[in-house]
């Protein structure tokens, strides 16, 4: 098994495990020194393309941002979302989790559950790559945001699939919007890590969407903390050149030949 999948699985009960988001080369930069895992989301979908969910992003899109992320990254593991669509089936999904694996250089893949395709997990792993599990909210299923595991018949299933996830091989799973409570059961039930997102400080790790808690996104739901306002910075910065320009003081002598 990789060694850095492995120290992730060790390290639960141990340490908590720190994950963020990254689409590009120097925000992963950054990233790998202070992170577990960092995650080439489908979320670049909405957070960097503006579209309205992440129903339409293409595998290609997805190896684009993976071979820009992956190879700044040293230290972290390295995961690549695999997009709606691309892993329909259990041979089409080998294949595409291949094609992932083999351009980027990444360490693992993530597959949204549905509760159904557990199959297409159990082949990708068989097939040596690691894969992410990710149940509860799972945008590539969801048209309307809703937080999961509320009612006694949700708790129920959510277990379920964690469980499943668990035996068809992932290595950990992000619950996402989880209630606390189901979140806490299954983070003691299971050996692998679960990463919240929404899901309480219950489990073994937490992600978030870099641009979110940067302050770059401009979407701040209940489960998103700012911890910085890159926006006003940006803001400010651009602020600064423009003035500079209208005002002539630059380029200056130090910055022309
Ligand atoms: O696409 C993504 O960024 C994700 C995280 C929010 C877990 O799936």
């Amino acid at each position: 098994m990789n060694k850095k999948i492995y120290q992730i699985i060790k390290s639960k009960n141990k340490k908590k495990l720190v994950c963020l988001t990254a689409y590009s080369k120097p925000i992963a930069k950054i990233l790998d020194k202070l992170c577990d895992i960092v995650l080439v989301g489908d979320s670049l979908a909405t957070a960097m393309y503006g579209m309205k969910n992440t129903h339409s992003v293409t595998l290609d899109t997805m190896i684009q941002h993976g071979v820009s992320v992956a190879s700044s990254i040293n230290s972290a593991v390295c995961v690549v979302d695999m997009p709606a669509k691309s892993y329909k089936n259990v041979a089409i999904a080998k294949k595409n989790a291949k094609l992932i694996f083999k351009k980027t250089k990444c360490d693992a893949v993530k597959v949204e559950c549905n509760g159904k395709n557990y199959d297409v997990i159990r082949g990708i792993v068989k097939s040596g790559i690691p894969v992410m599990g990710h149940i509860g909210f799972t945008p590539q299923y969801y048209k309307k945001f809703k937080a999961q595991g509320l009612e006694e018949k949700d708790k129920i299933k959510l277990i379920e699939q964690a469980k499943k996830n668990e035996k068809a091989g992932v290595f950990s799973i992000v619950l996402e919007c989880v209630s606390t409570s189901v979140a806490r059961e299954i983070t003691k039930l299971i050996k692998i890590p679960t990463i919240g997102i929404g899901a309480s400080g219950y489990c073994d790790g937490q992600i978030l969407v870099t641009d979110d808690m940067l302050g770059l996104s401009g979407f701040y739901p209940k489960f998103v903390k700012k911890f910085v306002n890159l926006n006003k910075i940006i803001e400010k910065g651009v602020q600064k050149y423009r003035n500079a320009v209208i005002n002539n003081k630059f380029p200056t002598d130090k910055n022309t030949f």
